[in-house]
């Protein structure tokens, strides 16, 4: 898949989201390492804390599948007139499997892409 491609996808699977309290569906996929692809989208719960993020359920898909190095991930959010760029505990979730660059979706359909390094510089990791 290419990048545009990669981006549709996560448009497509944000379809999917679960998110009836906060109306913001999210979807993600993530290229590992072998290019195998998975995918995942926001599962909202009614405990708010207990919500699933869209990236945190497709890093959460490769690893169950084995994946442990990931290249690429693209996320997009059909409900958003701005990008919607991944959270925090997302971004360190991306840190612990390598994650090289980020395509973030726009609202018309394209991305910005960015360097994880750009969205989590310092992102902790322990020793080697
Ligand atoms: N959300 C994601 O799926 N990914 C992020 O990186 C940020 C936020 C979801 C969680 C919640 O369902 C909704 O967006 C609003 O926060």
């Amino acid at each position: 898949m290419d990048d545009r491609e990669l981006i549709a996808a996560a448009r497509e699977v944000a379809v999917n989201a679960y998110a009836p309290y906060s109306g913001f569906r999210v979807g993600a996929v993530v290229v590992d390492a072998g290019g195998g692809v998975h995918r995942g989208a926001n599962v909202e719960n009614s405990a708010y804390p207990s919500t699933v993020c869209a990236e945190a359920a497709a890093i959460a898909a490769a690893a169950s599948e084995g994946a442990r190095a990931i290249d690429t991930v693209a996320v997009a959010c059909i409900d958003a007139d701005e990008p919607g760029y991944p959270c925090g505990n997302c971004r360190q979730m991306m840190v612990e499997f390598g994650v090289r660059r980020v395509l973030v979706g726009t609202p018309d359909g394209g991305y910005v892409e960015h360097t994880l390094d750009e969205l989590i510089p310092h992102g902790f990791k322990f020793a080697d």
